[in-house]
């Protein structure tokens, strides 16, 4: 470790692994069998042994424009040179409003008041915190109740993992939020299974907010889903399902809160999912491909209703109670307009709508596969369920996952589902190569 000069970024070897205590892995399988990224430009990642790796999922859905985008590299490189941080309590900086401009320039009408945070999950109790704030302020104080979703992934802070809906995220943690409830899921894979996009069953499963409000009655502050779910292992919105869940929320006073954290930044074919989905919501978090993340930043994007019932209905002084010390910070500010510049010069939402029914038909082409028990898609998301192991959930998919990674593929799983949500830049050579690894290694683990 000693002798490694300072500065090697380009090669860095694998030194002691211990201290670092990763974020939701097996660190003690890791750290047996450790796999290195070390290097990233446009569709590829390069181990520490130089092996080029194609990446399946944009790093974590998340480097949407692809790696190493020089744009947003000078951008952060300029920005540090002049000024590396300011805070925005009561004081301000340029840059942190042109970004906030610049999201708003992308964001769907409407809605263009945007709070910076610095990742999902702040974004996700920002959403929720703000959501509550308003209904406080237009006198509806008992509006206390958050309602998300079976299988729902709003992050890791206690806000959006009691909103949310999975189980092992949650068993650890104890009490969690009081005043939550959960709408069903909307996987049906008896109806639905191998649906090309949107299936066509399910919009009734929103009905079961109408039961949610028969039983707290107008105690509900609003209902926060990710328009199509990616976490879980993608579960794509039935047909007429938002269009509902937005009916019943005016219906009852409640917000309507998108997670966009995945579905922004031109993941499923537009800038965000509302445009494609056709159903706008009150409030909307985003994060990961805001910045291509390149430098950490979420945001929550909120309707001029809601910003203006909180901040014109508040006493002088402070207005929310609420933000980081990081908020607008001035280097993801910069990173943040450099990669809006991007998906507009480069039409990444329109690449990805382009791309899609190639995607798709490389994703169904696995249909018929041993073990393949659904494949789901929208934009370029695509999951692939399989049968797991009787006894040994996620054995077949991990083992899955290693076979393409040395092949030189990189996927995701969660659960026995193989998640892909590759760079909006993916051609056609990388979405076959994707694919036929993929099979591959689905039928050397077909036993
Ligand atoms: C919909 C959604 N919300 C929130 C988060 C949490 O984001 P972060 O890991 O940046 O906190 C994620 C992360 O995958 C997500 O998919």
């Amino acid at each position: 470790m000693n002798d490694m000069p300072a500065n090697d970024m380009i090669t860095p070897r694998p030194n002691d692994l211990d201290a670092f205590w990763m974020p939701f892995s097996s660190n003690r399988t890791y750290k047996s069998t450790p796999r290195l990224l070390a290097r990233a430009e446009g569709m590829y990642y390069y181990t520490h042994d130089g092996h080029e790796v194609i990446d399946g999922t944009a790093g974590l859905w998340c480097v949407n424009a692809g790696h190493g985008r020089r744009e947003i590299t000078e951008a952060i490189q300029k920005q540090a040179a002049i000024m590396d941080f300011a805070p925005t309590f009561n004081i301000g900086h340029p840059i942190a409003f042109a970004a906030a401009a610049k999201v708003a320039e992308m964001t769907p009408p409407g809605l263009d008041r945007v709070f910076f945070t610095n990742s999902g999950s702040e974004s996700a109790d920002t959403a929720l915190k703000i959501a509550l704030a308003y209904q406080r302020a237009r006198g509806q104080a008992q509006r206390v109740r958050l309602v998300g979703r079976e299988r729902g992934y709003h992050g890791v802070g206690f806000g959006g993992m009691s909103v949310g809906g999975i189980g092992p995220n949650r068993k650890q943690f104890g009490a969690m939020l009081p005043y939550v409830d959960h709408l069903p899921h909307t996987h049906l894979p008896a109806h639905n299974a191998f649906t090309r996009g949107q299936p066509d069953h399910g919009a009734h499963l929103a009905d079961a907010l109408e039961n949610l409000v028969a039983l707290h009655g107008d105690t509900i502050a609003a209902v926060m889903v990710e328009p199509l779910a990616g976490s879980t292992g993608v579960l794509v919105p039935p047909k007429g399902y938002l269009n509902r869940l937005r009916e019943l929320c005016d219906k009852h006073g409640i917000l309507l809160i998108y997670d966009e954290v995945i579905t922004g930044f031109g993941r499923i074919g537009t800038p965000f999912g509302a445009e494609r989905l056709g159903v706008a919501p009150d409030i909307m978090t985003m994060a990961k491909g805001l910045t291509n993340a390149a430098v950490p930043m979420g945001a929550v994007a909120a309707s001029e209703e809601v910003y203006r019932t909180i901040v014109e209905g508040a006493p002088a002084g402070i207005e929310l109670f609420h933000g980081y010390t990081y908020s607008g910070h001035p280097l993801a500010s910069a990173a943040a307009i450099a990669s809006v510049d991007l998906h507009k010069s480069d039409d990444l939402a329109g690449r990805a709508m382009a791309m899609e029914g190639y995607f798709e038909d490389g994703a169904h082409s696995l249909n018929g596969l041993p073990n393949v028990i659904d494949i789901r898609n929208m934009g370029l998301v695509a999951g692939i369920e399989l049968q797991p192991r009787v006894g040994k959930p996620t054995d077949r998919a991990m083992k899955i996952f290693h076979r393409c990674f040395d092949a030189g593929v990189l996927i995701r799983t969660t659960g026995d589902i193989i998640a892909l949500s590759p760079p909006l830049i993916v051609e056609r050579k990388h979405v076959d190569r994707i694919f036929e690894t993929i099979g591959d290694a689905i039928r050397a683990e077909a036993a």
